[in-house]
């Protein structure tokens, strides 16, 4: 696993590159927005936002003219990127550089929609249910969390993708982003969530799994 100042590291440096990744990653996001209904969201939060090109992609295509957009990440250089991206939407957009932790600056509450995108399977697992704790605290009653992340191999292509990405995993997790598969799923199973939507896809056999799911009361 890589520690967070090496992730940061990794993340300034890659910088735009990012972007080359989206012949794997936009099908699997798009599954994701089908599912979580962001027409009707008043406030969006994005954690690890990366280029900010999900960001500038939901203001443009999805969200009425008087949403918002809060995003946030661990590295400068996304930071930089998402904020001159997200530019022309003036005060509908505001993007935050964390110090990759769990516990962000914002309300209990106030947000309808939650999301991250490849990015919790960089996160330790308890980090990881930290974020779906966080989220269940920022979003208002009936809010919705929309998730992507690698996971496990679903097919023979994937199986074989998965068994070099996995050995490049161990080897040096950097060499993949310190992205290693992860079950989103199992994390929704509580009184706190009722999943809307899951569903595991295989693109150009990199195997993803998307949750959709609604914040129940109590
Ligand atoms: C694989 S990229 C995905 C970026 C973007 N979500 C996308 O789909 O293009 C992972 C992103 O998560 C950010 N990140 C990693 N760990 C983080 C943390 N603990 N807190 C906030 N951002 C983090 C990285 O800096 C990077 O921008």
């Amino acid at each position: 696993m890589l520690e967070k100042d090496k992730v940061k590291a990794f993340y300034d440096g890659f910088g735009r590159k990012q972007d080359s990744q989206a012949f794997y990653e936009d099908p699997v996001v798009e599954e994701m927005v089908r599912h979580a209904d962001f027409g009707t969201a008043e406030s969006v939060v994005e954690f690890g936002c990366g280029t900010g090109r999900f960001a500038e992609r939901l203001l443009t295509d999805h969200l009425w003219p008087g949403a918002r957009y809060w995003g946030c990440d661990i590295s400068e250089t996304m930071v930089s990127l998402a904020r001159e991206r997200v530019l022309p939407f003036g005060f509908r957009a505001e993007v935050v550089r964390t110090d990759g932790g769990t516990s962000l600056p914002l309300p209990d509450g106030g947000a309808d929609r939650f999301v991250s995108n490849f990015v919790l399977d960089i996160l330790p697992d308890r980090e990881i249910d930290q974020v779906v704790e966080e989220a269940r605290r920022v979003l208002k009653q009936g809010g919705l969390i929309g998730l992507v992340s690698l996971t496990q191999a679903i097919g023979p292509l994937s199986s074989l993708v998965m068994g070099v990405w996995n050995a490049l995993y161990s080897f040096r997790p950097s060499l993949v982003g310190g992205c290693r598969p992860i079950d989103l799923g199992s994390r929704f199973g509580g009184p706190g969530w009722e999943i809307l939507h899951q569903r595991k896809m295989a693109s150009f056999g990199i195997p993803s799994e998307v949750v959709v799911a609604r914040k129940r009361d109590g």
